[in-house]
């Protein structure tokens, strides 16, 4: 079975498990609103792809630990997009939660996104307890307090933090704990493949900061501009888009760099080299000032018709 098989059906066991008789049906539509369709599902791949590098030899618990990792960074969406964050009316090309189910639901459905992820992970500990046990450490590292997501968004409530701690927080710890947890739940060593994850996650923000402020809102399925509109930190922003992508360039290498020694590490670089291509195509380097005229002119028409979405 391919991993994007893999990860899809993980996916929707997990949420099968929890739409039970009795279940809200608004909460579930909403829960569900927030999962399908998916985006790019790199965390999970990422995840997948480290266990597979260590053999694979619990497959179960790697699915586990990839579906409850991209159920989390579901939840983060849905709350991130709520009024009271970014207050973004789309999201993966459809109305965000809230703009579909309320703001009530989406609180709702985001909290259940989180408790459904660690019941995955729970239930998926029979032929390795002490592994599963790891793995919900670590995902547990890369949502919570001091360093997870839940960390980094609350750094937008404090007056002045550094780029590199906020967005390794509200992004590169989910990635940090997808590359160590596919390890964990395949008996490797987690802070073995941690690095990886940072330095991926970190550059997928720097990459997401300049989208942002590039690219269009049609092909991104979600609002663009906003980091200067809501005066987010955003790489974009202090370090200029050539500054942020070769910033970006910097972060992939040093990715690569970090890949340990093995079996399946050709095809991680090859996974790497990939993305950073989708996220950053090599030809807006040489083109960087003629895209940001062409946004900027796309934001000026956007401001003069109100009506259309952001
Ligand atoms: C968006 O993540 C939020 C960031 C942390 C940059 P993705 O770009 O992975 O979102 P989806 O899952 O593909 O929609
Ligand atoms: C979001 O960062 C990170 C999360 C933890 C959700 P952004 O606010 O930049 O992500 P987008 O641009 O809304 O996807
Ligand atoms: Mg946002
Ligand atoms: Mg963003």
């Amino acid at each position: 079975m391919n991993t994007m098989t893999r990860i899809e059906q993980a996916l929707e066991a997990a949420l099968v498990a929890n739409e039970g008789a009795g279940c809200p049906p608004k909460l579930a539509a909403a829960i569900r609103h927030a999962v399908f369709p998916g985006g790019a599902r790199i965390r999970p791949q990422l995840c997948i792809a480290v266990a597979m590098a260590n053999g694979d030899t619990d497959p179960a618990l790697a699915d586990a630990a990839a579906s409850a990792i991209e159920l989390i960074h579901c939840a983060s969406l849905v709350h991130d997009d709520l009024p009271c964050f970014d207050d973004a009316p789309t999201r993966r090309g459809q109305p965000s939660v809230h703009k579909a189910y309320g703001e009530r639901l989406a609180v709702l459905a985001g909290d259940a996104l989180i408790v459904t992820a660690f019941q995955t992970l729970g239930a998926a500990g029979g032929r390795h307890p002490e592994r599963m046990a790891h793995v919900l450490q670590t995902v547990a590292r890369g949502v919570g307090t001091p360093l997870g997501i839940i960390a980094g968004q609350a750094w937008e409530c404090e007056p002045r933090v550094a780029l590199s701690d906020y967005q390794r927080a509200k992004t590169g710890a989910l990635f940090a704990a997808a590359t160590a947890a596919g390890a964990q739940a395949s008996g490797g060593d987690g802070e073995t493949w941690r690095a990886l994850g940072d330095w991926l996650g970190e550059a997928y923000q720097v990459a997401d900061d300049v989208r942002d402020a590039l690219a269009d809102p049609e092909q991104l399925g979600k609002p663009v501009g906003r980091d200067v509109a809501l005066g987010r930190p955003s790489a974009a922003i202090q370090h200029g888009l050539v500054g942020a992508v070769e910033h970006f360039e910097r972060l992939v290498q040093g990715a690569i760099d970090v890949i340990p020694d093995c079996k399946g590490a050709g095809m991680l670089r090859q996974i790497v080299r990939m993305e950073a291509e989708r996220l950053v195509p090599k030809a807006w380097c040489a083109n960087i000032e003629a895209l940001a005229e062409r946004a900027a002119v796309r934001a000026a028409e956007r401001s003069a018709a109100p009506t259309q979405t952001a």
